[in-house]
């Protein structure tokens, strides 16, 4: 039997009625693979911050570097501002544990319609890696002036050849192991300083990557293919603000964001990794128990693999391929009347 302790952060809005259903479908498939999960959960959240005046302990990487991965549901409220929120929580333990790849893996599944005519089932299939710990997501910066007819906001991108190097490396290893192609996100034709470093980083490690055929394309035109041919990718490599613009498109492009799950990984596991879906806290459908479960359930089965049990995370996006091609059970985002809930107990049906 192996053990696994997990820190479950459910977080705000929807995170707290997808994490249920992920939990409960890890317990079920545990067993049958010898795995003894133990779970402790953290009320880390904007609630917390309206109460306590913080999203987090001052202490709390420190509590949470000892469990051997992190699932999270969402965070973000309205009513704590998202930078509040954001950089008080998510942030902080993408780069406190160097969880720089963030990898995101888009598939149309049969029974889910796709909104393009051409996004056939199977044939859409790929993974974007983003960088997630630096790039647009600069700490540098500020705000001058404030309020009056001069201000101003200031933010630096920071790309740092480390950084890019390890996400590009990750990539193109992806890429060696799924259909040996790459395609790199880039605006060096627009932007003049950060994205030709990237370019040229991205024909350095290209070169000993051989076995990889790669190409280039701008953010702008890449956003327009990922639309009108997305069957043609396999992994997508970008940088943090990129990565993340395009995979909310893809997951959009595959039928619903519901779906899409992510997986921010410490390649070294010098640190936990955390997993959670690629949606936000959704405050326009939360409290109603009518949230997509799959991205959570999905991003659960991606902790699964890391943790090193690719049979039973094969087990489970099996089973929700499963679900969506023989059933209509289905919640409202994709087009059905299902609860969360019962949406769970259709998939544990099948798993
Ligand atoms: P969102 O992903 O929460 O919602 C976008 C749209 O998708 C909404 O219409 C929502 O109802 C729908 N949606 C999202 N997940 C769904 C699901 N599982 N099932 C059905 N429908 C779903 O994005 P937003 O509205 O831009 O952000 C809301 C809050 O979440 C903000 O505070 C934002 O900062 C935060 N956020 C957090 C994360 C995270 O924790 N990783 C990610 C994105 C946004
Ligand atoms: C995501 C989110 C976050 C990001 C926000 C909420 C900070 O959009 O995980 O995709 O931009 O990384
Ligand atoms: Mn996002």
């Amino acid at each position: 039997m192996t053990h696994h302790r997990i820190a479950l952060i459910p977080g705000d809005g929807i995170g707290t009625e997808v994490l249920p259903a992920a939990r409960r479908v890890l317990d079920s498939v545990a067993g049958r693979h010898g795995i003894r999960f133990t779970y402790q959960s953290f009320d880390w959240s904007c609630e917390r911050y309206v109460h306590e005046g913080a999203m987090m302990p001052e202490d709390g990487l420190e509590q949470l570097r000892g469990y051997d991965a992190i699932l999270l549901g969402a965070v973000g409220y309205p009513g704590v501002p998202d930078h509040v929120s954001l950089w008080g929580l998510l942030i902080p333990i993408r780069r406190g544990f160097q969880q720089y790849v963030n990898l995101r893996p888009i598939r149309v599944f049969e029974g889910v319609p796709s909104p393009l005519r051409d996004a056939r089932p199977g044939e859409v299939d790929f993974v974007v890696v983003r960088e997630n710990v630096e790039g647009e997501y600069g700490e540098i910066g500020g705000r001058l002036a404030r309020g009056l007819p001069e201000e101003l906001a200031v933010q630096e991108a920071v790309f740092t050849r480390k950084g890019v190097t390890r996400i590009l490396d990750y990539a193109f290893d992806l890429a060696g192991r799924r259909g040996h192609r790459l395609t790199s996100a880039t605006k060096s034709n627009g932007i003049v300083h950060t994205m030709p470093f990237w370019d040229e980083l991205v024909a350095e490690r290209a070169a000993r990557h051989a076995d990889v055929t790669w190409n280039q394309e701008h953010i702008d035109a890449l956003a327009a293919k990922f639309v009108l041919d997305p069957a043609r990718f396999d992994v997508v490599v970008a940088s943090n603000l990129f990565g993340d613009i395009l995979s909310d498109l893809a997951a959009a492009v595959a039928g619903s964001i519901g779906i899409a799950p992510a997986a921010n990984l410490n390649p070294e596991r010098d640190f936990p990794s955390m997993f959670e879906p690629v949606h936000g806290s959704a405050p326009d459908i939360a409290g109603r128990g009518i949230a997509n479960p799959l991205g959570a359930i999905w991003s659960a089965a991606m902790m699964l693999d890391h943790l090193g049990h690719p049979e039973a995370a094969n087990e489970i996006t099996d089973a929700i391929a499963a679900l969506l091609a023989k059933t209509p059970v289905r919640t409202p985002d994709l087009g059905g009347t299902a609860m969360t809930e019962q949406f769970t107990d259709a998939l544990l049906e099948v798993v």
